[in-house]
């Protein structure tokens, strides 16, 4: 029986958020986590809720996938196909949860209708698709979902974005990364939007900061590519102090950032950030994890590791 899955990651963004908006590079790492679309033809006895005819009705983003996909390639997926989709990506904290849906639902979409597999063309879809979700994407989130592991990425212009694959790994000896989700209340789109007022109205501070971002983001690269982790907590720590100076980390976030520093931690908003309530997913570094887990647990913030340099888009079933 006809049946096809796709499966993409979710990412993390070590330095560069915000700032690719505006042309500087940014460095992304794929997760152990990730995010299925199935897509299989449905027994005509047993109707179920997801029928993409159904999908096509709905205002939620994967509705704007599918048609964005079949607009694409003037064609009509039969509305009795059955798409679900599985995940264990926190959605909306900063993890490219809507990246992956995108990418994954799009390459499930293409060998569906037998078309080669092109991760190249999926990503560009993705691109146009995370365009209508989120305003002004960069497309960074969308590249790591597609291609994986450790990602050096730069969009020059809507059409021209570069991007590299770094050659060596986080090194294993570098300590463990804990997660924390302190939530989040604003949307991607809001919160590219909220720094692009501020770019409007002081472009030179604003631009200065980017700068000093970019400044980060390399020598984030080098001291991976170096093995040398005081210097990478030292430049993750100066990336989070230039983010809070953009203004898109919460009170609450801060509050959290500054007493993992005060027991010799070091932690970062990773993505977009946020204002109101949290930022999103923290990374969060220390010698001993468990100091971590008891701060978060004090916050009521759910705490996790997962693995890194994850694969990108893969086709885990394709029966046609
Ligand atoms: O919070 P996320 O995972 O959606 O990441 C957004 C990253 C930004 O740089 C703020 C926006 C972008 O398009 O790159």
């Amino acid at each position: 029986m006809k049946k096809v899955t796709v499966s993409a990651p979710s990412k993390l963004h070590l330095s560069g958020e915000h700032a690719v908006v505006y042309g500087k590079p940014v460095i992304l790492v794929a997760t152990s986590k990730r995010l299925y679309v199935t897509l299989e033809k449905q027994n005509a006895k047993c109707k179920t809720q997801n029928e993409i005819g159904k999908i096509k009705n709905e205002l939620h983003y994967l509705a704007k996938i599918v048609k964005l996909f079949e607009k694409k390639y003037e064609t009509a997926i039969d509305n009795n196909v059955n798409l679900t989709v599985h995940s264990d990506i926190p959605i909306g904290v900063g993890m490219g949860s809507s990246a992956a849906l995108a990418v994954a639902t799009i390459g499930a979409l293409s060998q569906w209708i037998g078309r080669e597999w092109n991760p190249l063309e999926i990503n560009e879809l993705a691109f146009e698709a995370e365009k209508i979700q989120h305003h002004n994407p960069s497309g960074g989130d969308n590249t790591i979902a597609t291609y994986g592991g450790l990602l050096w990425y730069r969009k020059e212009l809507d059409f021209l974005k570069t991007f590299w694959l770094l050659p060596f790994k986080i090194p294993r000896d570098f300590s463990s990364f804990m997660l924390i989700n302190t939530g989040r209340l604003e949307s991607t789109g809001e919160l590219v939007q909220i720094v692009g007022e501020k770019v409007k109205k002081s472009t030179s501070s604003i631009m200065r900061i980017m700068s000093d971002i970019e400044v980060t983001t390399k020598q984030i690269a080098q001291y991976i590519h170096d093995e040398n982790e005081p210097e990478f907590l030292g430049a993750l720590k100066e990336n989070q102090k230039y983010l809070e100076e953009l203004g898109i980390v919460s009170t609450v976030t801060r509050k959290l950032i500054r007493e993992i520093e005060s027991v010799g931690g070091v932690a970062k908003v990773t993505g977009a950030g946020g204002i109101k309530g949290g930022s999103g997913v923290i990374i969060a570094v220390h010698k001993n994890p468990n100091k971590l887990i008891q701060i978060a647990q004090a916050y009521n913030f759910p705490s996790f590791q997962v693995q890194l340099g994850g694969e990108g888009l893969r086709r885990e079933q394709v029966v046609i």
